[in-house]
């Protein structure tokens, strides 16, 4: 569904990713963790078309999308959320969710429709006349999840969405993103939550310095003695959250 190949950027002097390459296969749930500034939202960035690449190319379902812009990359059905939550804080959260339904259907009534389909899944329709900016941490999580979701994607690239969020509230998102993932969503899932990344990658992929150290299956990865140096510690207990 995804193909990274040999995709590098720099910043000035800085080459925030160095020749990284990687695939995500149709249906799968891949984790990309690594230390903070290895370089995982720079290749969000990247692969969703907000920075230009300085080398290498990404392809999504068949097609080159380096080089196309966001908005047409989201078209094609590869959206992204934001590290930072992004949403438009004076209007209410079922609108912010309709923003992103507009990009499939033209017709507000439909649109609403979408979206109120969407927030129900992510269980947030309580809070559908609220402004974001009343609402606590995890629901503005889930609400960046919603607005994603409602563009009818088939892939979604989700940035630390558990940061910040308790155990409970942690344990009931990784609940949820099992359900988007059984609805027949392939994710591509930053998190520092090993806990997370273990209960639901397939496949781990790791950054150190922006460049790719280890790329397996979660239960290898953890034992990579590369990994538990540049990332996990000795001490590394996956079931912290
Ligand atoms: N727009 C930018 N201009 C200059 N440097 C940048 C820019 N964005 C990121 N960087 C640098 O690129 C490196 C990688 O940053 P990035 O945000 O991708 O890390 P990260 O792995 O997502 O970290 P974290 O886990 O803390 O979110 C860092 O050194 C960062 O300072
Ligand atoms: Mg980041």
């Amino acid at each position: 569904m995804l193909s990274v190949q040999n995709v590098t950027k720099y910043f000035g002097g800085l080459a925030a990713v160095k020749d990284v390459s990687f695939e995500v296969e149709k249906g799968s749930i891949v984790g990309l963790i690594g230390p903070n500034g290895s370089g995982k939202t720079t290749l969000f960035n990247l692969i969703s078309g907000v920075y230009p690449l300085s080398s290498g190319k990404v392809f999504f379902d068949g097609e080159e999308i380096s080089g196309m812009k966001s908005y047409d990359i989201a078209d094609k059905g590869l959206v992204r959320t934001f590290q930072v939550v992004k949403p438009f804080d004076n209007i209410s959260a079922l609108d912010n969710v309709i923003v992103g339904a507009f990009q499939r259907y033209k017709n507000r009534n439909r649109a609403q429709e979408k979206a109120l389909e969407v927030m129900d899944m992510l269980e947030i329709s309580r809070f559908r006349e609220i402004p974001p900016k009343h609402l606590p941490l995890a629901m503005k999580k889930r609400l960046e999840i919603a607005r994603i979701l409602s563009t009818e994607p088939k892939m979604i690239l989700l940035d630390e969405v558990m940061g910040g969020l308790n155990p409970q509230e942690t344990e009931q998102l990784v609940q949820t993103i099992h359900k988007i993932h059984e609805s027949g969503m392939t994710i591509l899932i930053i998190e520092h939550k090993m806990k997370c990344i273990m209960e639901l990658s397939h496949h781990v992929v790791i950054l150190n310095n922006g460049m790719l150290i280890a790329d397996g299956k979660p239960e290898a990865v953890v034992q990579n003695p590369e990994v538990i140096k540049a990332y996990l510690g000795d001490d590394y207990n996956v079931s912290s959250y």
